[in-house]
C-alpha cells in the first residue's frame, strides 16, 4: 500500500467500530480507542426531555429492543432499553454477549466526551446532527453548551481543533459556524448537485464530506474540493480498494465501520 502511506490520513471510527461491536454502544468506542482509531464519528440526536444522545436513526427499532422516535422518548426511556443485542444476531447461535450491560445501552455524547477526556491520548470527534430542522436550533445549542464544559467549544486554531462539527444541512453548519467560528464544520453530501460541482460549498461550510460513491464516480471532484481550499473527509470507506483510492486522491480523513484493518492498511499498525 505504497500510495496510502504517502501522506497522513486520519483514520475515523464511523459509529464507533461499527463492524466489530454494536454502532454507537460503549462497547463500538472502546474499541475503536484500543484498535487505535485517530478519530469518532456519532451522530446526535435530542431526547424529548433535551438530552444528546448518540442513536443514528430517527426511530430507535432497527438498534434497539425498544420502539419510537429518540425525540419520543425521555433518557431514562432509552435508558431501559438494550442496543447490543440486535448485532450480529442473525450470524450468532445465540443472543451475543457483549459484557456489561452498561456497554451497551444508550450513549450519550456526555458520556462519549468522558471516555474521550479520559483516554489518554489525543482522540478527535467528528460529531454528526442528525436532521436537526424539527428542533430549529437547539441541538446546535445544546451542542455547543456541552461542548464548552469540555473545554472544546472555542479551539484557538480552527485547523487543529479535536471536535469538528458534520451535517448533511447546510443550515445546521451555518449555525454553528455563526456561534462558534472556531469549530470546524463538515458539509456531508450524497450526490454532487449542480450547485456544488465547481468545488466550492455552502455558507459556514469549511471542509467536504462526500460519500465514498461520489468519489468512485466522479474521482476528478475531489482535486475540485481541494483547489477550492476545502480538506475532504470521505465516509463510508470499508472496502481495500476505496482506502487505496482515497489514499492516491489524498483525502484527508477516512470514514470507516473498520478503523482496524485501514490502519493497517495504512500501514500504521
Ligand atoms: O460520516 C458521515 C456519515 O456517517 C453520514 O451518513 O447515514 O452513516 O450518518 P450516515
Ligand atoms: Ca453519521
Amino acid at each position: 500500500m505504497t500510495q496510502a502511506r504517502q501522506h497522513n490520513i486520519q483514520v475515523v471510527a464511523h459509529r464507533g467500530a461499527s463492524e466489530d461491536a454494536p454502532e454507537h454502544t460503549l462497547a463500538a468506542y472502546k474499541k475503536a480507542i484500543e484498535d487505535g482509531a485517530d478519530a469518532l464519528e456519532c451522530d446526535v440526536r435530542l431526547t424529548a426531555d433535551g438530552h444528546l444522545v448518540c442513536v443514528h436513526d430517527r426511530r430507535v427499532n432497527r438498534t434497539s429492543n425498544g420502539r419510537g422516535a429518540v425525540s419520543a422518548l425521555e433518557l431514562a426511556d432509552l435508558a431501559a432499553l438494550d442496543f447490543g443485542t440486535w448485532k450480529g444476531r442473525e450470524d450468532a447461535a445465540e443472543s451475543p454477549d457483549w459484557g456489561d450491560p452498561s456497554l451497551t445501552s444508550v450513549l450519550t455524547l456526555e458520556r462519549l466526551l468522558e471516555l474521550v477526556a479520559d483516554s489518554g491520548r489525543r482522540i478527535d470527534l467528528a460529531i454528526e446532527t442528525k436532521h436537526p430542522t424539527r428542533w430549529a436550533g437547539q441541538v446546535e445549542e445544546r451542542l455547543l453548551h456541552l461542548l464548552g464544559r469540555f473545554g472544546l467549544d472555542a479551539p484557538e486554531a480552527a485547523d487543529d481543533s479535536p471536535v469538528r462539527i458534520m451535517s448533511f444541512s447546510a443550515r445546521s453548519l451555518h449555525r454553528v459556524a455563526a456561534a462558534a467560528p472556531n469549530i470546524p464544520t463538515v458539509y456531508l453530501m450524497q450526490f454532487v448537485t449542480p450547485r456544488l460541482r465547481d468545488g466550492r460549498l455552502p455558507a459556514g461550510a469549511r471542509i467536504a464530506g462526500p460519500g465514498m460513491r461520489i468519489v468512485r464516480n466522479h474521482p476528478g471532484y475531489i482535486a475540485r474540493l481541494h483547489r477550492a481550499g476545502h480538506r475532504v473527509h470521505v465516509w463510508t470507506v470499508n472496502e481495500p480498494e476505496d482506502v487505496e483510492l482515497c489514499a492516491r486522491l489524498g483525502v484527508e480523513a477516512i470514514i470507516t465501520n473498520r478503523p482496524k484493518q485501514v490502519l493497517s492498511q495504512l500501514g500504521r499498525l
